[in-house]
């Protein structure tokens, strides 16, 4: 039985200047308000999302494509997927 995957939501990571503060961060990379979760995911009942906290105002580089290995930051990770190589 092959593990569920999750969708690329996108590509490339984001930036977001975010605010201090509880986010809840999109796994599934069914929601339609990325990198955070709508909560789409409960359509399927597999992924749940990553709550993650931010301490003071600062840059974040966000993983879209949902495979990244230190979520919910971009490890470039992207850069390997078959689905995102032109
Ligand atoms: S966007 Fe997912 S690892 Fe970079």
């Amino acid at each position: 039985m092959s593990k569920q995957e999750p969708k690329i939501a996108d590509c490339k990571p984001i930036f977001l200047d975010l605010e201090p503060g509880e986010y809840w961060y999109c796994r599934c990379g069914r929601s339609q308000n990325q990198p955070f979760c709508d909560s789409s995911h409960r359509e399927e009942g597999i992924f749940s999302p990553l709550k993650f906290e931010v301490d003071r105002a600062r840059r974040l580089k966000l993983c879209r494509c949902k495979h990244t290995g230190t979520p919910p930051y971009c490890d470039r990770s992207h850069l390997e997927l078959d689905e995102c190589k032109e």
